[in-house]
């Protein structure tokens, strides 16, 4: 398994797959957080669970939400494509971006690699879900003064990056934004005003 510069492991779709338990009909299932180490072995208890359609129930940006799906559908799937929130980018799907994240239990986690069967009974935050009721978050703010993006594909997850340093951390040293958002891509030019937008939030 190749270790890129940012720590990250990179997980191939086949080996991130054959590790979730997924090749025939029953599926134990994995847990993909964004951490070097994250790949969670799909533990004994793990469910056997289709390999027809389930019942899935989610919470996300909590409501709960009552899904029929294949056991194999990763969570970005699910967000997008049968709940509608689109909010959540979907760009290399390999782990590897960044663009997917979303809050699982509040931990900054990669929806590609993250299968909906996994995280039920857990709480799931989306964009959709950063704002403060009618309010936008801190961070949200911060990017609009900052001009923190171009074409905005990966300003989702660097949001929902930066939202899970900030909950544990609120005055969060610049080093601990380069660290939360290093798995995250930005192919414009807006990284330098990314920085300057999570230290103002981190200053104010
Ligand atoms: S789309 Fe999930 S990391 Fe790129
Ligand atoms: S603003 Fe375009 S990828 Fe970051």
């Amino acid at each position: 398994m190749a270790k890129p510069k940012n720590g990250r492991r990179r997980v191939s779709r086949r080996k991130f797959l054959q590790t979730a338990g997924i090749g025939g009909g029953a599926v134990a299932v994995g847990l993909w957080v964004k951490s070097p180490t994250s790949l969670a072995a799909p533990s004994a208890a793990a469910a056997a669970l289709g390999p027809g359609k389930v019942g899935i129930t989610l919470e996300v940006n909590g409501k709960k939400r009552v899904l029929k799906l294949e056991p194999r559908v990763t969570l970005v799937e699910a967000l997008r494509e049968h709940l509608g929130l689109t909010g959540t980018k979907r760009i290399c799907d390999h782990g590897e971006c960044g663009a997917c994240t979303v809050l699982v239990d509040g931990r900054a986690t990669c929806s590609c690699m993250t299968l909906a069967a996994d995280v039920q009974g857990k709480k799931i935050t989306t964009i959709e879900g950063l704002l403060q009721g009618r309010n936008l978050h801190a961070l949200q703010k911060a990017f609009i003064d900052h001009d923190a993006f171009q074409c905005g594909f990966c300003t989702p997850g660097m949001l929902m990056a930066l939202k899970a340093l900030v909950d544990k951390h609120p005055r969060p040293t610049l080093a601990q934004v380069k660290t939360a958002i290093a798995g995250n891509y930005c192919r414009c030019g807006a990284m330098p005003n990314i920085l300057k937008a999570a230290q103002s939030v981190a200053n104010a």
